[in-house]
């Protein structure tokens, strides 16, 4: 994985851990800095890690070309119940895949991203995107997946889409149980 994107994993762990804490979650201690390099790369971000664009297959194979199995895949793709993306990454998913995207959703997603412009217009994950919670995995079950990525992990067919729907499915027990 490239440098860049472990930190990006390290920051998540440590959010995705404070959130576990807060909810009375356990605990354990970990060594934190890094061995892997002292900068980061251009070339590894852009040439090492996914695209929004790909299909379970690439994905699949990005992540164990890096010694990552699809398990790995899919729990780690449960980061995104943080943060923003820029409609440039999920144009194309909200103008041609309309099929797997709710309606009402996606009137609200066409404000935000037209078909042309606003490039760089952030829309968020999930509803909730500066907390760790369930609205991402509710999102994939009803269509609000907001990355083609997502999309393909729940509905991707095969061992990802039946491992997303289990994964889906035990953290949301999980949560409402606590
Ligand atoms: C499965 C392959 C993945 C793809 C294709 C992907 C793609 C993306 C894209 C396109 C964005 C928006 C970036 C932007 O607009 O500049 C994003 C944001 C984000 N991703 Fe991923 N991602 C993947 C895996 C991960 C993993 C493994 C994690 C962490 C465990 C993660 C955590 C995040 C976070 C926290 C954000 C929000 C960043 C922010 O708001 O500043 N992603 N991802």
């Amino acid at each position: 994985m490239a440098a860049s994107s472990r930190m990006g994993v390290l920051a998540v762990y440590l959010t995705l851990m404070a959130a576990a804490l807060g909810l009375g979650g356990t605990s354990y201690d970990v060594l934190l800095g890094r061995r892997d390099a002292t900068t980061a790369s251009i070339d590894d971000a852009n040439n090492d890690i996914p695209t929004p664009f790909m299909d379970l297959p690439a994905l699949q194979a990005s992540f164990e070309s890096h010694g990552l199995s699809l398990h790995d895949l899919v729990v780690l793709s449960g980061g995104h119940t943080l943060g923003y993306s820029r409609c440039l990454f999920f144009r194309g998913r909200l103008y041609n895949e309309t099929g797997t995207l709710d309606p009402t959703y996606a009137a609200s997603l066409d404000e935000r991203c037209p078909l042309s412009g606003d490039d760089d217009v952030l829309t968020a994950l999930d509803d909730t995107p500066t907390t760790v919670d369930t609205d991402y995995y509710q999102g994939l079950m009803q269509g609000r997946a907001l990355l083609h990525t997502d999309q393909q992990l729940y509905q991707g067919g095969g061992d990802a889409g039946d491992l997303k729907k289990s994964q889906t499915h035990i953290i949301i027990g999980l949560v409402t149980n606590s």
